[in-house]
């Protein structure tokens, strides 16, 4: 809005001041959604694919030298248009496949819209580095306008998180000129994070199948057996006849209430 009897530097710096705000706005908004969806999953579901979130707005200083490097001109709608990541969110997850379902479930909101997705899961960075990006808009209404507000959301497994805060700090340490060897490393360290997130995928993928037919075996069912905090876990009847045989102790299928 122009008031009339402002100078123009005034008016420039309300403007900026309410852009500022509008992206702050964004990142509440986001966050509550994603903080409804932990509340929710942690009461109803079984297990909560979100780890962890963080936020941050980027910085006046930032956003400028940003907007220089790109030789933009340095008006506000021109910055809005071209530069997405002012509002940015990660999310930690536990599991590959809980970066897809957590994506998922944003996507699903009527007031959130996808404009880009960078799957870095998919494919990777040539460095290692994988994450998926998605660039959102969502509407924040002020007391005059409503703006569509962009946020990039970074979603990435806990492996994936470990990685790219090292490979951040290390990529400052050396000011942006890594040597080779380390630069080797680094990737061979992406490689093991990936194959310790596979293997995760798929033991977590396991424990869900046994829970999903230890819930669907009958009660009183024989060949079942307490398991730390799953409920019940279906073991093979060869399995527990072996166990017996080599046990002392008489073969646990009587504990199945626990
Ligand atoms: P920027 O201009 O840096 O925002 O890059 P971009 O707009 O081309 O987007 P891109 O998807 O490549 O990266 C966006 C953000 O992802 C970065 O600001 C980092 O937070 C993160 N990121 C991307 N590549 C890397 C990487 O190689 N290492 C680490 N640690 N983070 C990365
Ligand atoms: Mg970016």
């Amino acid at each position: 809005m122009h008031a009339p009897n402002n100078p123009p530097e005034i008016d420039l710096r309300a403007e900026f001041t309410r852009f500022m705000m509008s992206y702050k706005f964004a990142i509440d908004e986001v966050m509550t959604k994603i903080n409804i969806l932990r509340e929710e999953f942690n009461h109803v579901h079984d297990y909560n694919p979100i780890e962890h979130v963080n936020s941050r707005l980027k910085s006046p200083e930032s956003i400028l030298e940003k907007a220089q490097r790109k030789s933009l001109e340095i008006d506000t709608a021109v910055i809005r248009e071209n530069i997405h990541d002012i509002a940015g969110i990660r999310i930690t997850c536990s599991f590959l496949s809980d970066i897809y379902k957590i994506r998922d479930m944003l996507a699903r909101q009527v007031d959130l819209t996808v404009i880009t997705e960078r799957d870095y899961v998919a494919a990777p960075k040539a460095n290692g580095y994988t994450s998926l990006h998605l660039i959102v808009s969502i509407p924040v209404f002020m007391s005059d306008r409503v703006e569509q507000v962009p946020v990039e959301i970074q979603i990435r497994t806990i492996a994936m998180d470990f990685w790219a805060s090292l490979e951040h700090k290390i990529y400052y340490k050396y000011n942006r000129e890594v040597p080779v060897t380390l630069l080797d490393e680094l990737k061979d360290a992406a490689a093991t994070a990936n194959r310790l997130d596979l293997k995760m995928q798929n033991l977590h993928t396991q424990v869900r199948q046994l829970n999903a037919s230890a819930d669907a075996a009958p009660a009183g069912n024989e060949g079942t057996v307490p398991f730390g905090d799953l409920e019940r876990l279906i073991v093979p009847k060869a399995l527990l006849d072996s166990l017996a045989e080599q046990s002392p102790r008489p073969a646990p299928t009587e504990a199945s209430d626990a």
